[in-house]
C-alpha cells in the first residue's frame, strides 16, 4: 500500500493489522447473537479497525452490519437522522430501494435536497427531519422496520457514541434510546468511543440510561509476542534487522499504545540502516515527540496552572494518592477538594482515565512531553 511499511492514526486493515484474536471472536459472536456490544479503549487504540474487521467477517445475506460515525452529531434529530440514513443507505442494493424506503419509512422527508450521487457509500445523508419528538423516534424505529421487511437481522456500529452525552437533554434522549432499541428484535447495537469515562458514564451504575443494556468489552493492549512478529518481518521485507529486545524497547516506550507502536517503528525504520541501533530508535523517539507536539500544546493551551501541575505530577508516575499531603505540596494543589475538581475536568476532557481507581494519562507520549 504505497510502498508504506506502517501506518497509524487511521483505522488498519490486512497486512498492517495484527492480533485481536480473543476480541474479534467475541465480537463475532456477539454479533451473530443479538447481543448488543459496548467497546471501549483510549484513542487510537484500535476500535475501529477492530469493528471493521469484524463487519467484514460477519457480513451476510442474514446479517448486515452497518457503521455509522456520529462524532459530528450535536442534537437527538442529527443522532437520529444520521443512523436511520446509514441503515437506510448501507441495507439498500441500489439508490432506488434507498429512496423508496426512505419514503416509506419516513414520509415527509426532504430527499432531493442533499441525496448525495452515491448514497450507498456516503454516511452523510441528510433526511431533512423536523426536529420533534415523534420524527425522532420514527427515525429510531427505522433500523427494526427494514430488518423485517427484509428479512433480515442488523448490527448498527455506532462509533464515537460518547457523544450522545454531550446533546441537549441528554439523559431524557438516552432513555428515550434505550426504551426503543431494548424493544427492537431483529437489530442490536455496537456502541464505541474512545472517551472512557463518558461513555462509563453511559453505563455504570443503576440510576444510567443504559445499565447492563449491553456486552461491555474494555479493548486491551496488543501484546508483546504479537507486536514482534509483526515489526520483525516489516523490517525483514526491506532487509533490515530489529531484534526482540528493540522492539520490546519501542513498545515498552509508548507503553504498547497501538497508533504509537506503528509510528514510532516507522520513524526508526527511516533512520535505521540495515541493522537498528539504539541510536535510531532515541532518534526515533525525539521525532515522535517532535510530531505531536502541536497537538499536546493544542490540548493543554487552555489549562490552569491546577490542571498542569496535576497532569504533571500523573506524568512524574503518580497513579495514586494524588490528595495525599505530600503530593498536594509537592505539585502545590493547595487542597484535597481542589484535587478532586481538577481531576473532574481532567477526566471530562479526556486527557487522564481511571483504571481500578489509579489515574493515568491517556496519551503515553504526552506525558514523555510534559516532563521536559
Ligand atoms: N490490530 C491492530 N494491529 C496493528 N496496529 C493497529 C491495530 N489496531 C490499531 N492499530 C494502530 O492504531 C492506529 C489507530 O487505529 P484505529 O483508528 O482503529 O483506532 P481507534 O481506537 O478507532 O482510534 P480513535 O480513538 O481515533 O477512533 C492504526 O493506524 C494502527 O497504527
Ligand atoms: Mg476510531
Amino acid at each position: 500500500m504505497n510502498g508504506q511499511t506502517f501506518i497509524f492514526g487511521k483505522p488498519v486493515e490486512g497486512e498492517f493489522f495484527t492480533d485481536r484474536e480473543a476480541e474479534t471472536k467475541r465480537l463475532v459472536s456477539n454479533f451473530k447473537g443479538g447481543i448488543s456490544t459496548f467497546l471501549l479503549s483510549p484513542r487510537r487504540w484500535g476500535k475501529t479497525s477492530l469493528i471493521q474487521k469484524v463487519m467484514k467477517e460477519v457480513q451476510s445475506d442474514y446479517l448486515k452490519v452497518v457503521f455509522v460515525d456520529v462524532f459530528k452529531c450535536k442534537s437527538p434529530i442529527e443522532f437520529a437522522e444520521t443512523v436511520a440514513s446509514a441503515v437506510l443507505s448501507q441495507t439498500a442494493s441500489k439508490t432506488e430501494e434507498f429512496i423508496e424506503n426512505a419514503k416509506s419509512f419516513l414520509g415527509r422527508i426532504n430527499l432531493g435536497v442533499n441525496l448525495s450521487p452515491d448514497p450507498l457509500s456516503s454516511f452523510d445523508l441528510k433526511l431533512g427531519l423536523s426536529d420533534d419528538n415523534a420524527d425522532i423516534s420514527n427515525a429510531l424505529s427505522v433500523p427494526e422496520r427494514i430488518a423485517s421487511k427484509k428479512n433480515v437481522k442488523i448490527v448498527v456500529c455506532i462509533d464515537e457514541f460518547q457523544q450522545i452525552s454531550e446533546f441537549p437533554e441528554a439523559i431524557a434522549f438516552q432513555k428515550e434510546l434505550r426504551t426503543i432499541w431494548q424493544h427492537q428484535k431483529n437489530v442490536t447495537y455496537c456502541l464505541f468511543g474512545s472517551k472512557k469515562h463518558m461513555m462509563e458514564s453511559l453505563f455504570n451504575t443503576n440510576e444510567k440510561a443504559f445499565f447492563k443494556f449491553a456486552d461491555i468489552i474494555y479493548l486491551k493492549t496488543i501484546p508483546l509476542n504479537y507486536w514482534q512478529d509483526f515489526i520483525t518481518r516489516k523490517f525483514e521485507i526491506a532487509g533490515k534487522r530489529i531484534t526482540p529486545h528493540q522492539i520490546e524497547q519501542i513498545c515498552e516506550t509508548v507503553q504498547y499504545h497501538s497508533s504509537y507502536v506503528q509510528q514510532l517503528c516507522w520513524y526508526v525504520f527511516l533512520e535505521s540502516s540495515d541493522e537498528v541501533t539504539t541510536d535510531d530508535i532515541n532518534v526515533g523517539i525525539e521525532e515522535l515527540i517532535c510530531q505531536n507536539t502541536p497537538l499536546f500544546e493544542t490540548w493543554t493551551e487552555n489549562l490552569s496552572a491546577y490542571q498542569m501541575r496535576l497532569l504533571t505530577a500523573v506524568a512524574d508516575g503518580i497513579h495514586d494518592g494524588l490528595s495525599s499531603a505530600d503530593v498536594i505540596r509537592r505539585y502545590r494543589l493547595v487542597s484535597s477538594a481542589n484535587v478532586v475538581a481538577v481531576k473532574k475536568s481532567l477526566l471530562d476532557r479526556n486527557l487522564i482515565y481511571t483504571d481500578d481507581k489509579r489515574i493515568y494519562l491517556t496519551d503515553p507520549i504526552m506525558g514523555m512531553w510534559l516532563r521536559r
